[in-house]
């Protein structure tokens, strides 16, 4: 396995993610991890990362040179090259007079093994204000670029390589294959890291470490927590008990349909809970977004609270966290603004007394998908598009009730169901409808009315983090409108949101 230190890049994920395309299995830890918790499984290569850091700032980020000590090949990506040149010769690395941040033509210099099947001429991705002024004489210069002298490096002696450049990006037209001689040829790793190792692994671990006790999930109708389900299924069978709850914000004849999915097709032992009544009633009159999330979040937890209550069995509980949300990375930004308190209804709290299995905690969204396919799981279950825990409570911008919810839902459904039958559905990361509280004035047939709007959403984005609004062709939003306004009692106005994410955000709550 490969172990990525952490140096702080903003693409450092991105580093695990073309590893992983390779079948080889990583982990990202901050680069002042502690090494002796690898001492009994030490990685067969190391990556240091990018970092925002200067290795001549006081409070610089070190290499720990314990790492030499295994004896495996090293990488060093910009801040990681810089920290393997400081070491051996502090002050070397110096700021540019030119800065060097976008695309710039490299020029390999030795292709025998970091840069084997690559142009003597490609283009790679620069973002960096340092450059190396003095090399040591253990390094050879194995790349340069006319603005850079050192593109890339290489010991003498060493499996030490080091880039000034990011492969890990994809404007960096070669980086994939510069990522796979390292992990292939350098560091002999073969793929053997696929979706089947990882299930069969996963399963045995999950038999072992559960024993006979039962084991809860909470399903959601997403991807990750069904993924979770079927692995924990498959492991220790009805010792399992799924519980999916009907909290009033689904989507229409959502509960009945992902109830018969996970019944009729996956074949989990699932309990549907109707707690609607107890979600509105605690919504009530409450117009703040953020009060709103609470206060669904905690009554999810008292839900469950209620079923562990009443059965003593239960020792763990099954949750869907993902990579992103564990990796330890390290941020020079400081801790950041709460923009939306994110809730799922897997986070619950530690106070339920139940220890946790968390089978995908390793794995990034796709690797989900990958998994969740070869268990079984139907594509059009897969290919669903993400839905927030608090649902619809958070697409209503005012106050949740009964009536603006099935509202919203059949404003919904026209749209979601326009997208599918369009073949639309696919090409859109996520769709959504808001209900605005805001009335206007229109006129039906002879009539004046004065009703509510609608707004749509549908975005392209590869993880949410960053979103661009889909530009769906004119005559589809035409058509959608046009239904919405004619079969949609109080709703005369539908309008179509063009805002990208940031500064807007996917939920308008
Ligand atoms: P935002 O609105 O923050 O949303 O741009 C990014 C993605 O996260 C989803 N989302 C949530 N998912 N619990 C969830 O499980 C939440 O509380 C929550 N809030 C937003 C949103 O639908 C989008 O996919």
């Amino acid at each position: 396995w490969i172990l990525i230190l952490d140096y702080g890049s903003q693409y450092t994920q991105l580093i695990a993610r073309r590893v992983r395309e390779l079948s080889v299995y990583c982990e990202i830890h901050p680069f002042n991890k502690d090494l002796s918790d690898f001492k009994d499984q030490p990685p067969q290569g190391i990556i240091l990362s990018g970092g925002p850091k200067s290795v001549n700032d006081e409070d610089a980020p070190g290499l720990n040179t314990e790492i030499f000590g295994w004896d495996v090949p090293v990488l060093g990506i910009c801040y990681g090259l810089q920290i393997l040149a400081h070491v051996e010769i502090p002050g070397s690395v110096e700021k540019a007079d030119r800065r060097e941040f976008g695309r710039s033509d490299l020029i390999v210099d030795d292709s025998t093994d970091l840069f084997q099947n690559i142009p003597q001429e490609s283009v790679v991705w620069m973002s960096h204000g340092d450059h190396i002024k003095e090399l040591s004489a253990d390094y050879e210069i194995i790349a340069h670029t006319d603005n850079a002298r050192v593109a890339a490096v290489r010991h003498k002696q060493k499996q030490l390589f080091g880039v000034q450049f990011h492969p890990e990006v994809v404007h960096t037209v070669y980086g994939k294959q510069i990522v796979r001689n390292f992990v292939n040829k350098i560091c002999k790793l073969e793929g053997t890291w696929t979706a089947q190792s990882f299930i069969e692994s996963t399963v045995e671990e999950i038999r072992e470490r559960v024993g006979d006790a039962r084991v809860l999930c909470g399903l959601s109708g997403g991807v990750d927590s069904t993924v979770v389900a079927t692995l924990v299924h498959k492991a220790i069978g009805d010792q399992l008990q799924c519980i999916f709850v009907d909290n009033g914000l689904l989507r229409k004849n959502e509960f009945q349909d992902v109830l018969d999915l996970y019944e009729e097709e996956l074949h989990l032992p699932v309990k549907g809970v109707d707690a609607s009544d107890r979600f509105l009633d605690g919504l009530e009159g409450v117009f703040d977004p953020e009060k709103k999330r609470k206060i669904i979040g905690n009554i999810f937890i008292d839900v469950f609270d209620d079923i562990v209550e009443g059965d003593n069995d239960f020792k763990f509980l099954a949750q869907g966290t993902l990579y992103p949300d564990v990796i330890e990375s390290i941020s020079f930004k400081g801790p950041s603004a709460t923009i939306k308190s994110h809730h799922n209804v897997g986070g619950l709290p530690e106070e339920m007394n139940l220890a946790l299995v968390e089978p995908v905690r390793e794995l990034f969204k796709d690797e989900v998908r990958n998994v969740g396919r070869q268990l079984g799981i139907p594509d059009h279950f897969i290919k669903r598009h993400p839905f927030p825990g608090p649902g619809l409570g958070i697409r209503i911008i005012s106050d949740v009730t009964k009536e603006k919810l099935d509202l919203l839902r059949e404003v919904d459904d026209i749209f979601i169901s326009e997208l599918r039958q369009q073949d639309l559905y696919d090409e859109v990361w996520q769709a959504l409808a808001v209900l605005l509280p805001v009335q206007s004035v229109g006129v039906m047939g002879d009539e004046r009315t004065y009703e509510f709007t609608a707004a749509l959403r549908a975005v392209t984005s590869v993880d949410g983090m960053t979103a661009d609004w889909a530009h769906l062709p004119h005559p589809f939003l035409a058509h959608v409108s046009n239904r919405i306004i004619n079969e949609v009692p109080g709703i005369n106005r539908v309008v179509y949101d063009v805002s990208s994410k940031p500064p807007s955000t996917i939920e308008w709550e």
